[in-house]
């Protein structure tokens, strides 16, 4: 069964069983809406959901709506070291169906069992994967002192056909959800709760029954794969503790759309799936002859290219730095060290036309530009690599006594020869010499903090950003920033191609090509203040996508939208919000929010504040940004 078949029939059974379907959010967290921003990528389908997992209505036309079905855009660096064998990748999609304290383990677990099993020819909505039920085989948790034994979930897999000898039980460390790293110190953080694993046999004599540890040892050897987890999620963490129950009990179910092709596809890696083979096809001859640096290849070209469609660009910080660090690797793995414009283009090609045909408009429309930043990227590297090799190898000489690579010096390798640690880690290990990471880690983190005062900002505010005062302030301070720019820079400068706030400040990048005139930032600085002293109303409608485009309204990061979008219009005559009153709007915008009431909430408690743009820089070749914040 084709990857696009999987994804739509999955769509398609939750839609017919009452969920809502929503487009993914973008690759990139972001607090614009509400969401999360400690983390720089989604890496579970849960997480640009967490504020309606944790209580907040979930609101289509004004409606609160409990059930939720999407594929969402993920990706991991955690495993990047692995990434090159049978299974890993770092960009993949995620399969969820969601409730919002509706349904619970019965719906969840039965729904989960009919997809995987029901046939392939059923009626269209409960058209299943047609897998095997006596190949299936399903965890749950054991209980600790968080939560008792999940007898509940164990039972009901029984009630629906999954002999007892084939469900086990199984500790936290497999079967709990841990929620997110999410605040400064690397805790999890956010909703939490046991789950339930679905593992199928891959093998092709089939394994039959199997003892608790011949199933893990299945599991260790690959012959049984996990294909969907369910998670019932219960409580709330906090920096990394149980903190209570959550408002209303929520299921999340997350099932990878790699894995399941490579079960239905019956290949033994995820690189011959349709998801990667035709991109496989162009990696081939570019990877020395080498399946692992094909697939590498393979892989971190395809998450670059969602990134940048993603409004991510190379650079030595966050989200930039970790596009850098693939793409990069992804250069050094080719055989020239280089990657031409022909190529690239075959792979944003396969991408938009091919596999995703039709899903990620936001690739197509931006060919061109993914293609120049990835040749730039390429060519600015190629400038640096012949002299970072020869660093290399002074290094790895003088240090041969110790036969590791310093710290300090992975760092020089990195700050000075645009080195990322991955790569020097992968030439370290081509000639069997350590290296040191936490050192190099130490380093960057030292260099981040002097380099950039606000370089921890990110890691601030978390979940509790959509309840601070000040943080909601910003968000619409930088609706009216952006309009402004426009005002000032003309209508087709000042596009959003980042935002990022904290409860000090708002950090606003965008598109122009030459740095801010002082005139232009007074203009722009004065604009914002004129609107906020005019105490204008903030109103959000939430509307058919097509009335919502008819509006004019502004949306960003190329991201897909669905079929109801929410727009914050601030400035409308009428106290009565209508999408035929929006021409009035000073802005508009598509936005999940929150935002403040009225405009003068901007002026503070006593309405002294001011907008102020202390900084105004260069991002990247025509990307600026601003620093702003209201004192
Ligand atoms: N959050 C769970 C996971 O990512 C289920 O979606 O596995």
């Amino acid at each position: 069964m084709q990857s696009f078949e999987i994804r739509s029939r999955f769509l398609s059974f939750f839609e017919k069983r009452g969920h809502a379907v929503i487009p993914s959010a973008s690759l990139v967290t972001s607090n614009e809406k509400g969401e999360t921003n400690a983390t720089l990528f989604n890496t579970a389908g849960m997480q640009p959901l967490i504020p309606y997992l944790l209580g907040k209505p979930y609101l289509i036309d004004n409606r609160e709506i409990k059930r939720l079905v999407n594929a969402q855009k993920c990706l991991r660096t955690v495993d990047i070291d692995d990434v090159g064998d049978k299974t890993h990748a770092t960009f993949f999609e995620m399969l969820g169906n969601w409730s919002l304290g509706d349904y619970f383990k019965w719906e969840a677990i039965k729904w989960s069992y009919e997809f995987l099993t029901n046939s392939v020819d059923a009626p269209d909505g409960d058209k299943g994967l047609g897998l095997d039920p006596k190949r299936l085989y399903v965890t749950v948790f054991a209980g600790d002192s968080d939560s008792g034994r999940d007898d509940e979930s164990a039972k009901i897999w029984e009630s629906i056909g999954i002999p007892k000898h084939r469900i086990y039980f199984k500790d936290a460390a497999s079967n709990w959800w841990p929620a997110v790293k999410n605040d400064k110190e690397n805790n999890w953080t956010g909703p939490t709760g046991p789950c339930s694993e679905m593992f199928y046999d891959i093998t092709k004599e089939g394994l039959g029954d199997l003892t608790q540890r011949q199933f893990e040892q299945a599991d260790n050897d690959q012959k049984v794969v996990e294909i969907w987890n369910d998670v019932f999620m219960e409580f709330e963490k906090k920096m990394g503790k149980i903190v209570g129950n959550l408002s209303k009990k929520n299921v999340d179910t997350g099932a990878g759309l790699e894995r399941l092709a490579t079960v239905l596809q019956k290949t033994d890696n995820i690189y011959d799936t349709d998801l990667f083979s035709p991109l496989m096809a162009v990696a081939g001859p570019m990877g020395r002859d080498d399946i692992r640096r094909q697939r590498i290849i393979a892989d971190h070209i395809r998450s670059s290219i969602f990134m940048i469609a993603d409004g991510v660009r190379p650079s030595n910080t966050d989200k930039g730095y970790i596009l850098r660090r693939i793409l990069r690797r992804a250069i050094f793995c080719t055989e020239n060290k280089k990657i031409n414009e022909n190529e690239i283009s075959s792979f944003v090609e396969i991408i938009a036309k091919v596999i995703y045909k039709g899903m990620y408009e936001n690739i197509e429309k931006q060919k061109e530009e993914i293609v120049e930043v990835i040749f730039k990227e390429s060519e600015q590297f190629r400038r640096t690599i012949d002299k970072g090799l020869k660093e290399f190898d002074r290094i790895t000489s003088s240090s041969r006594d110790t036969d590791c690579i310093s710290g300090k010096d992975a760092f020089i390798l990195f700050s000075t020869y645009g080195f990322p640690i991955e790569m020097t880690k992968e030439l370290a290990k081509e000639r069997k010499i350590e290296i040191d990471e936490k050192g190099f880690e130490n380093e960057f983190e030292r260099h981040q903090a002097l380099s950039r005062a606000g370089a921890s900002q990110k890691f601030r505010g978390g979940l509790a950003d959509a309840d601070d005062p000040m943080v909601v302030r910003y968000h619409t301070a930088t609706h009216l920033l952006h309009q402004a720019l426009h005002d000032v820079l003309g209508e087709n400068e000042g596009n959003q191609k980042g935002s990022n706030i904290t409860s000090e400040r708002l950090r606003f990048d965008f598109t122009y090509g030459a740095k801010m005139t002082d005139e232009q930032k007074k203009k722009v600085e004065n604009i914002v203040n004129e609107k906020i002293s005019a105490a204008l109303p903030v109103n959000n409608l939430i509307v058919p996508r097509a009335e919502a485009e008819k509006t004019g309204a502004k949306h960003f990061f190329g991201e897909k939208y669905g079929e109801h979008v929410s727009i914050y219009f601030i400035g409308l005559s009428s106290n009565q919000p209508s999408v035929d009153d929006s021409k009035n709007a000073y802005s508009k915008e598509f936005c999940g929010g929150p935002h403040v009431k009225n405009t003068i909430e901007l002026a503070g408690p006593e309405g002294r504040w001011r907008f102020k743009i202390q900084k105004e820089e260069a991002v990247s070749q025509g990307i600026r940004r601003i620093k702003a914040v209201l004192v």
